[in-house]
């Protein structure tokens, strides 16, 4: 029997045809619309592997019927829509897509320094209302970047990666992680802090966390006040470790200069949203690793990591790999 791959979104053509080099595959025919949640669910339990998407809650109810489920492989290298704990205890293998976003996610979170540091977004807007009529003296004056102290919470590689951005701007660089990283310590010349001390000194502070039970809500209002009145706040790693209510009051306060978020509590979100009132908040619609080189190559992963699973070998990125203890 050829083993069956359910795709919850519309992937373009290349891939697929990888796919049914091994599999009969269902994909879920749109682009720009999630899979509704009765047809996810309909199509799990005839599934040998799911291909998700960050957008898709995989959980018990899921699991429950998937009798033949041995790998969900999700096209993010974050997993907090996957509960893992369910996974392993019935031997199914999660997969990500680690380290090839990664250059590619700090590219991201560098640009939306720049863009609130120097409120690309108010220019660009500018210019494109026709309200460019004359050149002034402190027209659109921003913050520079250069010699700054950024802040990253979350060291992984992301966080690595930007930070070396950050010395060719000459910055400053300090981080909080849950263990402290010596080596990239010695080579990046990066400073641990403890939350609080990188809080109060950073000019930028970036969020890199993936969201856990111990990053959930980590940014309230109280870590904001404790921001310098200058200083910026950007998002990159997941909305829900932001108390998005405690955000817009510190910049309604102008307890912080302004954000920049690539990520939101729920996403997507629309037009009427409280946050996008401040002409200070740059606001991306969740594209960190979206170049076309890089998203080819997280599905390429997430091929890779399906195929090894259903031929009985290992995949290259694994979340759970207890369950081949
Ligand atoms: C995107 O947010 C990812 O986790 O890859
Ligand atoms: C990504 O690879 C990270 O851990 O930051």
């Amino acid at each position: 029997r050829k083993p069956y791959v359910y795709i919850t979104r519309k992937l373009p053509e290349q891939i697929v045809n990888k796919i049914k080099s091994f599999a009969n595959v269902g994909m879920w025919e749109w682009e720009d619309k999630p899979v509704p949640r009765s047809v996810l669910l309909e199509e799990s339990r005839k599934a040998d592997a799911l291909f998700t998407m960050l957008s898709d809650p995989i959980d018990e109810e899921i699991y429950t019927d998937a009798k033949k489920l041995k790998v969900v492989a999700n096209l993010a290298v974050g997993y907090d829509n996957i509960d893992i704990n369910g996974a392993t205890r019935r031997g199914i293998a999660v997969c990500h897509t680690p380290d090839i976003l990664t250059e590619t996610t700090a590219d991201l979170a560098f640009s939306l320094i720049m863009m609130v540091a120097r409120r690309l977004g108010e220019a660009i807007e500018y210019v494109k209302k026709g309200k460019w009529t004359s050149w002034s003296p402190l027209l659109l004056a921003g913050a520079d970047v250069h010699h700054k102290t950024l802040g990253i919470v979350g060291m992984g590689k992301i966080g690595e990666a930007v930070a070396r951005r950050a010395s060719g701007f000459q910055m400053n660089v300090l981080y909080n992680n849950r263990h402290r990283k010596l080596e990239a310590e010695k080579q990046l010349a990066v400073e641990y802090r403890p939350f609080e001390a990188l809080i109060e000194e950073s000019d930028f502070v970036l969020c890199l966390t993936p969201l856990t039970e111990e990053t959930r809500n980590l940014f309230t209002y109280d870590v904001f006040k404790k921001m310098k009145k200058t200083a910026y706040f950007i998002n990159v790693g997941r909305g829900r470790v932001v108390v998005e209510k405690d955000l817009i009051r510190a910049l309604q306060e102008g307890e912080i200069a302004g954000a920049g978020l690539d990520v939101f509590e729920n996403e997507p979100i629309g037009a009427d949203h409280p946050l996008l009132k401040f002409p200070n908040v740059v606001a991306l619609p969740h594209i960190g690793s979206a170049s076309m080189e890089t998203r080819l190559a997280m599905m390429d992963r997430s091929v890779e990591n399906i195929k090894r699973v259903l031929d009985g070998k290992r995949p290259i990125s694994i979340v759970n790999p207890e369950i081949y203890e």
